[in-house]
């Protein structure tokens, strides 16, 4: 396990795969809106599906490469992205769907090369600030049927989206609330192992410390993105990253590892944290 803030080191790396021997001039051509549509890869055809170092994540090789996770759900997209479906003698038809780096700040992460993740096949994840469910849907092919996201979103319009996509991913527990206040959700949520946050908002540390207080395991795990402008868009990014992973050390989240995600969005960090709160403190 490392133990280091690590300094951005994939600024001009746009789409490279790290986890698999693809060179850079097999980048694939992202785009926002062209993720439409559908590739079928029968025997003999130029489509191989590789594992990325990343448990449970993929990497499509073919004219280009692509980030892909399995999908939990054949034949269904969740946002118009991609499907790849690969058939051979052993295991019959397997689908995967393509994971947009420029639509989720969890892909563009690993794109850039960060270390850990700490969410894998199994894992149970507290995902706060789901949106409509984009990222959350790989993060559930991810963690597979036998892990579990509690996915928290406040806004009844996105939440709309989020139930309709946990109606048939079965290991996402939608929640409509505000995770400013965790308690509202002790019912439904059980000890995670990651807490994964991206609610863009200026208290975003407290969001994150107070759920890990209720919900997250001694020495479990935080992935957080930051937009430096949602917290201070007086101040240069690198300042605000630098207060943020201050006001996490409070929170008992010791910062391990910090990556900006350029190329795929401008001022954004991503910092991974480990939890070790002090067992005789109380907090709230
Ligand atoms: C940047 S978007 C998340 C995008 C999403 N993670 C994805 O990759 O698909 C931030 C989301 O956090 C939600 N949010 C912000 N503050 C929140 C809070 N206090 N509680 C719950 N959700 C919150 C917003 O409504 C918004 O949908």
């Amino acid at each position: 396990m490392s133990r280091f803030i690590r300094p951005n080191r994939s600024r001009g790396q746009r789409g490279a795969i790290r986890g698999s021997s693809q060179s850079r001039s097999a980048v694939p051509k992202w785009g926002r809106g062209t993720d439409k549509g559908r590739f079928n890869a029968k025997g003999g055809s130029k489509i191989l599906i590789e594992p990325h170092r990343h448990p449970g994540i993929y990497i499509a090789k073919s004219k280009e490469d692509l980030l892909v996770t399995k999908n939990m759900v054949t034949g269904e997209s969740v946002y118009g992205e991609k499907r790849i479906t690969i058939e051979d003698n052993l295991d019959g038809k397997t689908e995967y769907r393509v994971w947009n780096p420029f639509r989720s700040k969890l892909a563009a992460a690993i794109l850039g090369g960060i270390d850990r993740i700490h969410i894998a096949p199994g894992s149970k994840v507290l995902y706060l600030g789901a949106a409509s469910g984009t990222t959350v849907s790989h993060v559930s092919d991810i963690v597979g049927p036998n892990g579990l996201v509690f996915a928290v979103e406040f806004s009844q319009r996105s939440g709309r989206d989020l139930l309709n996509v946990a109606k048939k991913r079965t290991n996402i527990i939608p929640i409509i609330e505000d995770a400013r206040h965790p308690q509202k959700y002790r019912m439904i949520v059980s000890m995670v192992d990651t807490i994964f946050a991206d609610v863009a908002q200026p208290d975003q540390a407290r969001i994150v410390g107070i759920n890990a207080h209720y919900y997250l395991k001694h020495r479990g795990y935080v992935v957080i993105s930051i937009k430096a402008n949602c917290i201070d868009s007086t101040a240069q990014p690198e300042a605000v990253f630098a207060e943020e992973l201050m006001k996490l050390q409070r929170e008992m989240i010791r910062p391990q590892e910090q990556l900006t995600l350029e190329p795929y969005e401008r001022d954004h960090a991503v910092v991974v944290g480990i939890y070790r709160p002090d067992r005789k403190q109380k907090y709230d």
